[in-house]
């Protein structure tokens, strides 16, 4: 794990996206040595950000342009951090019927989630533990 690499990505916020991205963030996992398990958990977390994106991001925004961005980030002391990024308008309400877990999942495999929606929303998730530790 080498402290300082990262990963950035933009696409249309279009479903046929949401899986090369999955990939690419599994592959760049893989080339730093990140477990197989850790993977599997941060890949499923961000597929749920991502799914949002497509969903829901600009069900109710003016904005012409309607992308995504993922931005992965291997910060010092074991931590990797993810931001899945957009320019729409985030949708405050209860859980529809049957729905809702989206959210849920990330909550309980991230060690920390952000929603931030000063501008679009940007939905940062933190993960911690050994396998985004340094690899020597
Ligand atoms: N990027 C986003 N832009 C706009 N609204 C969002 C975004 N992400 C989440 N939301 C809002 O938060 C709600 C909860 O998201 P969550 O993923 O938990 O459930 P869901 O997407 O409605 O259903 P599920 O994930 O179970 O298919 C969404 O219904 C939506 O209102
Ligand atoms: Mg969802």
């Amino acid at each position: 794990m080498k402290p300082g690499s990262e990963l950035r990505l933009y696409c249309p916020a279009q479903s046929q996206y949401v899986a090369p991205i999955r990939h690419a963030l599994a592959a760049f996992l893989e080339a730093l040595q990140v477990d197989p398990g850790a993977r599997d958990d941060v890949t499923t977390a961000t597929g749920e950000a991502l799914a949002n994106v497509v969903e829901h991001a600009y069900v109710r925004s003016s904005s012409k342009t309607r992308d995504v961005q993922l931005l992965a980030r291997i910060d010092r002391g074991g931590r990797l951090s993810v931001y899945v990024s957009d320019r729409g308008s985030f949708i405050r309400r209860k859980p529809l019927p049957g729905r809702g877990f989206g959210l849920r999942i990330i909550r309980a495999i991230a060690q920390q989630l952000r929603i931030d929606t000063t501008r679009g929303t940007c939905v940062s998730m933190t993960f911690e533990g050994p396998a985004f530790l340094e690899k020597r």
